[in-house]
């Protein structure tokens, strides 16, 4: 039995078995180097904010805020004295062609992938960059293989059973099931063709079982979606 839509997960239990202070360093700088200057950019699911806190930091944008779903999460970045919308990657409730950046750390896999990556192309300026990081292959092997009890060895066997599944029906698992998935290049680039999204850059983050543990992609928009 499988689901119908692509649809939302709880990244409650996304805290990796084997965390290496210098893969996350890795993931942050991918994030935050390189984005130019501009007038705007927002963090799309920015959790607790901070790595929005660094982005505002570092300067070049007129504007630096957050997107997050989470109430609590929200409020925390409220306090930090971030601004932070609360609201739907899948459904960004923001003009077309009024961002110059987008960065988007581990989000995309608790979400409507396809929806939520037409969104930072429908909010970008022409020639707008995106900068992502994604769960690879290697994340969820990693909790397979390292998972320190039987519920993290199980989150990482239903997250790749759910991304074969998924790549070879368009459709994930039923239920908690089917809450997360590993994300590809390849199946990444159709989407992004499919929106306007130029891959200008991959940076494989560690691997685990020789598979991307992280996946780094600069994008560019370079088409009118
Ligand atoms: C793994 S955490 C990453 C948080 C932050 N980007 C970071 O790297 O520290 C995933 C975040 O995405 C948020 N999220 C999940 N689904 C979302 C959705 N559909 N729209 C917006 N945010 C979402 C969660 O609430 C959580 O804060």
């Amino acid at each position: 039995m499988v689901f119908d839509s692509d649809s939302i997960a709880s990244p409650i239990e996304a805290e990796p078995p084997h965390h290496k202070p210098e893969t996350s360093q890795r993931c942050r700088r991918f994030l935050r180097e390189g984005l130019g200057r501009g007038e705007a950019l927002l963090d799309v699911g920015c959790g607790d904010g901070e790595l929005l806190e660094v982005l505002k930091r570092q300067g070049g944008f007129d504007k630096v805020f957050g997107l997050e779903i989470d109430p609590e999460l929200t409020r925390v970045c409220h306090q930090r004295g971030l601004f932070v919308i609360r609201g739907r990657a899948e459904a960004i409730p923001l003009a077309s062609a009024s961002l110059d950046a987008v960065v988007c750390s581990v989000v995309i896999p608790y979400t409507d992938s396809r929806r939520a990556i037409r969104e930072w192309s429908r909010i970008l300026k022409p020639g707008g960059l995106v900068h992502a990081t994604y769960h690879g292959w290697g994340f969820g092997w990693d909790y397979l293989l390292h998972g320190a009890h039987f519920k993290k060895r199980f989150y990482g066997l239903r997250m790749l059973v759910n991304s074969v599944v998924y790549d070879w029906s368009g459709r994930r698992l039923p239920g908690f099931l089917g809450d997360t998935l590993c994300q590809s290049a390849k199946r990444l680039r159709l989407i992004y063709d499919s929106c306007g999204l130029t891959l200008e850059r991959e940076e494989v983050i560690e691997t685990v079982a020789g598979a991307p543990r992280f996946l780094g992609h600069r994008l560019r928009k370079t088409k009118i979606g």
